[in-house]
This record gives structure tokens, C-alpha cells and sequence, in this order.
């Protein structure tokens, strides 16, 4: 077993899942002040320490994404975030994309920027202690959308990105994320996730990515959020079985959702339907952000009093989270 799969393994098996705490300065910032707390580098800092240090956290999470800002801070006992998560036996992973920004002629489309630099900054994060990196590549579902040009970009960024990052000893997790927005029906996004996955593999081949050293992080396959359907959860665990089924290779290790607007307990009970559908020949299991951790920052609110009460929200996901698989 190489040493990428075996980090590959470990992410996605024992029931455990993978919390995505990498929320960019800016959109941090923002869900900061949504429950009414200053934004700042301390308070950033301080919320990131609150979800680290909940209690029992490495029995249901494999690993955690990190952003810059938070894999340099240090918590109060002065362990740095990633070496502080390696003592519990959680593993530290670092976002290295440096966000969406507009595709030239692509309207209304996006492209993840981060490639230039990406080798020296992989060696950085794997002498803090990284074991895995995070690239989001986001497509939009619309009229006539997404473009060719766009689904071709994205692919190449990401093919590029896990090359670069298995090259420097960092297991890639793989995000092509198919966004909700719209009014889109699920069998619509069954056709573009479908189609996207089908590029992505083609491309990760091209540049010779070794997909056991890989995690899938996809969509699942759900209707838009404006969109009038409302598919059951069997119907959803199964489009999105389906999905996969017809395009993710069974070399890869583990594929890990995200969560991407579903309400915390809805994309719980979408994974654990879509655990009914044996025999899978990957490992499926979760890499929420806001279906993890949002109750728990509503129910901190900036207030030493109400951290333990934070902390329970997570773990209260968390558990219902590893149950599930
Ligand atoms: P959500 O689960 O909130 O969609 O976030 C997961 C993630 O890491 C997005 O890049």
C-alpha cells in the first residue's frame, strides 16, 4: 500500500468523516457576523480552537480541512492547529486553492485559481504537518449552463492541483462541486454531475493521477433549491449512487460529500439511505462544512458560556453523521 493511499484509507474508513473548517477569510468572516460576532483574526481563531477541542471528536472525524490563516494560529495550550489535531489522531488537510473567481468569455461561470506557486506551498504545508489538500471547483447549473469551457478549466485546474499535490506527498480530496442554486430539477443534475465526473476522470488519467491516492468530493445528486420538485431521500440516494456508479472508478478509496445548502439533518439522512444500497465499491461517507459545524456557531454566538453548549451541537452532527455510515 503506498503511503497516499494509505492517508486515503484512513480519511474515509471507520465510519469516520472529514469536517471542512476552511471557510475563506471572507466568507468566515461573514457567518461570524450572521450570529453576531465580531470578525476578527482572534475571534476566527477562537471558533476554529472551539470545534478542535470538542470532545470525543476523533471517534466520528478522520481529518480536518484547515485554511491558511487557521493552519498557522496556535490554539491556547500553544500546539499549533495541525499538530494539535495529529495528537488526537485526527489528520490536519489544508485548502490550497485560493478561491472562484469569473472565466474570461465564460459569463456567469467560475474558474479556481491557485495552480502558480502550488509546489512550493505544498512542501510548506507538509512540513507543518499537513497529510491532505483541498481544491473546490464550483459549476453552475443555468440556461445553457455550464459551458463546455468552463467544465474543461475546472477539470484541468483540478487534475493539475492533485497531480502537484501527490507529487509533494498530499493526498488531493478532489471537490468538483455542482452548485444548488436554481431552479434545476434532479434529473438535471443527475445529467451535469454525470458529465462533469466523466471529464474529471478523463483529465485526472491524462496527467496521471493515481486515483488510489485520491478522495472524491462530490455533490450529491439533488434538485435545485428554487426548483418546485422535492425528491424523496430514496430518490436522491439513488440518483446519486447512480451517478457515481457510472463514473468514479473503483481504484478510488472513498468519496466524501459536501454538504452544500442542505440542512444539516437532511444531508445526514441522504447519506445513510445511500448506505443502503450495497454493494458500493468505494467507501461513502461525509466532508460537511455547514451541515457539521452551522449549530454549532449559532449556538456559540461569541459566548464563553455557550461553548460547551457549541460544542455539543457539533458533536450531535457529528455522531448522527458516523451513524449513519
Ligand atoms: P459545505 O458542506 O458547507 O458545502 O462545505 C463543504 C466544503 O468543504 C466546500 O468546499
Amino acid at each position: 500500500m503506498s503511503a497516499l493511499n494509505k492517508i486515503a484509507r484512513t480519511l474515509v474508513s471507520n465510519r469516520r468523516g472529514i469536517l471542512a473548517a476552511d471557510e475563506s477569510i471572507g466568507t468566515m468572516s461573514s457567518r461570524l457576523e450572521k450570529v453576531g460576532v465580531e470578525p476578527t483574526e482572534e475571534s476566527r481563531r477562537a471558533y476554529r480552537e472551539l470545534i478542535v477541542t470538542t470532545p470525543r471528536l476523533e471517534e466520528s472525524i478522520s481529518g480536518v480541512i484547515l485554511a491558511d490563516e487557521t493552519f498557522h494560529q496556535k490554539l491556547t495550550n500553544g500546539r499549533t492547529f495541525p499538530r494539535f489535531l495529529e495528537d488526537l489522531g485526527i489528520l490536519p488537510g489544508i485548502k490550497v486553492d485560493t478561491g472562484a473567481k469569473s472565466l474570461a468569455g465564460a459569463p456567469g461561470e467560475k474558474i479556481t485559481e491557485g495552480l502558480d506557486g502550488l509546489r512550493e506551498r505544498v512542501a510548506g504545508y507538509v512540513k507543518g504537518g499537513a497529510t491532505f489538500a483541498k481544491w473546490r471547483a464550483v459549476i453552475t447549473i443555468g440556461d445553457d449552463l455550464p459551458s463546455a469551457r468552463a467544465v474543461r478549466a475546472n477539470v484541468h485546474a483540478l487534475a493539475r492541483y492533485a497531480g502537484l499535490c501527490q507529487e509533494g506527498g498530499l493526498v488531493p480530496i478532489v471537490e468538483p462541486e455542482v452548485l444548488m442554486d436554481g431552479d434545476h430539477s434532479l434529473a438535471q443534475c443527475q445529467q451535469v454531475t454525470t458529465s462533469v465526473l466523466e471529464s474529471l476522470f478523463e483529465e485526472l488519467d491524462l496527467m496521471r493521477v493515481q486515483l488510489d491516492g485520491i478522495v472524491l468530493k462530490p455533490n450529491m445528486v439533488v434538485a435545485g433549491t428554487d426548483s418546485s420538485e422535492r425528491p424523496t431521500v430514496e430518490d436522491v440516494a439513488k440518483a446519486t449512487v447512480d451517478t457515481l456508479r457510472a463514473t468514479v472508478p473503483s481504484s478510488v478509496p472513498g468519496i466524501a460529500f459536501l454538504s452544500g445548502g442542505q440542512s444539516p439533518e437532511l444531508a445526514t439522512q441522504h447519506l445513510g439511505a445511500m448506505q443502503q444500497l450495497d454493494p458500493l465499491p468505494w467507501e461513502l461517507t461525509y466532508s460537511f462544512g455547514r451541515a457539521l459545524v452551522g449549530p454549532a456557531l449559532e449556538a456559540w454566538q461569541g459566548d464563553e458560556g455557550k461553548w460547551a453548549a457549541a460544542q455539543e451541537a457539533l458533536s450531535e452532527r457529528a455522531v448522527a453523521n458516523a451513524a449513519a455510515r
